[in-house]
């Protein structure tokens, strides 16, 4: 990672590449609607670690989705379905009705995604409500002719991939709606664990995950409550699978894949993040209407909060401002004093200690 010595987050066009850790197993950046947009996909995947990310859903029901509709939930698609440091990007569909999908699918494949993958875990009452999401896994059959009917539409040389929760109410559903998959053709599978009963309440159920794995003859991801290093430890060592995906973690922590990896430090990194958040909310200012600014930057800092004290700092600062003048007025003032202290008080947050 190119990083300058004060961790100004700018100048990395390039991430550093995933396989370059000694650490088996690969690691995704999850699906998170309305939180990993193509903004946030970019920013994350340039801290480096991640093999591959997917859009937030897109809702297929009932009509052909236009390509500009594609082209906006991905914008990666105009530079070979990656982002702009080279990671590669699914595009996720979320729908029941097999032959709806299945055109979708094919349509989307016209403008190379680098896999398509399909939404069986989204536990939202009004996507369920039309049968969509994790309710299906009631139904394996259809889940089955699903994946098969866009197996079959997509061209052969684009993965078509999945992502389950552990059922509805019952863990015990998962296998076999993992065999439906698997017989579908689908080539990889993250499973979330959890029920969509479970919602997001932890503990995640990752010893559910094995059993998943034992049925089906495929690469299985485990998903669901990783944090820390030290949580993607555990998660591997119970659900017997090396492969992770992180979600809510990630955004808390953007060097969290690189820690995995062992490749930064706890506690390390703070300057960089504010680098970066700051390149974030130059583009938020860019992309959204001024008043709709605000809440996006205060959003990823309140995931921030959970691992960097500094940013529990900057949120009580920034709480109740709604100028985009003043937001970036604090901004600047956090970073020069934090140069200030990166030059004499504490070298130990430099982020030339980040440079790999
Ligand atoms: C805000 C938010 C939006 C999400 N949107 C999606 C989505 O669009 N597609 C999907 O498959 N999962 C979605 N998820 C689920 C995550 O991909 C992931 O499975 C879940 O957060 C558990 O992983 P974690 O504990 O590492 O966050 C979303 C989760 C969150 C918190």
């Amino acid at each position: 990672m190119a990083a300058s010595q004060d961790g100004d987050f700018s100048v990395i066009s390039e991430a550093v590449p995933a396989a370059s850790a000694d650490t088996a197993g690969e690691l995704y950046l999850a699906p998170m609607e309305g939180l990993a947009d193509a903004l946030l996909r970019d920013i994350l995947t340039r801290f480096g670690g991640y093999d591959a990310c997917v859009t937030e859903f897109a809702r297929v029901s009932g009509t052909l989705l236009p390509h500009r509709f594609f082209r906006r939930l991905c914008p990666e698609l105009a530079q070979g379905s990656r982002t702009a440091c080279g990671t590669p990007v699914s595009v996720q569909l979320l729908g029941s009705d097999p032959v709806c999908m299945a055109e979708n699918a094919a349509h989307l494949a016209e403008l190379g995604p680098w896999a398509i993958d399909l939404n069986f875990g989204c536990p939202a009452p009004t996507v369920n409500r039309h049968r969509g999401g994790a309710v299906l896994l009631a139904e394996p059959e259809l889940v089955h002719r699903i994946a098969s009917e866009v197996r079959r539409a997509v061209p052969a040389h684009i993965p078509v991939t999945a992502k389950m929760r552990l059922g509805v109410d019952d863990p015990a559903q998962a296998t076999d709606c993992a065999r439906a998959l698997s017989e579908g053709g689908v080539s990889r599978l993250v499973v979330h664990a959890r029920t969509r009963a479970d919602m997001y309440r932890p503990p995640a159920r990752w010893e559910w995950i094995g059993p998943v794995r034992e049925a089906v003859n495929l690469p299985v991801v485990a998903n669901g409550e990783v944090w820390d290093r030290r949580q993607w430890a555990r998660c591997r060592e119970v659900s017997g699978v090396l492969d992770v995906m992180l979600g809510r973690g990630a955004v808390a922590d953007p060097l969290l894949a690189r820690r995995i990896r062992g490749e930064v430090g706890q506690g390390e990194g703070w300057p960089l993040v504010l680098s970066a958040l700051e390149e974030f909310w130059l583009r938020v200012l860019e992309a959204l209407e001024p008043r709709h600014a605000p809440g996006r930057l205060k959003m990823w800092l309140g995931f921030l909060v959970r691992g960097y004290p500094q940013a529990g700092q900057l949120l009580s600062q920034l709480r109740a401002e709604k100028n985009v003048g003043a937001i970036s007025s604090t901004l600047a003032a956090q970073r020069l004093l934090m140069r200030q202290r990166a030059d004499g008080v504490h070298p130990s947050e430099q982020a030339g200690a980040l440079v790999g």
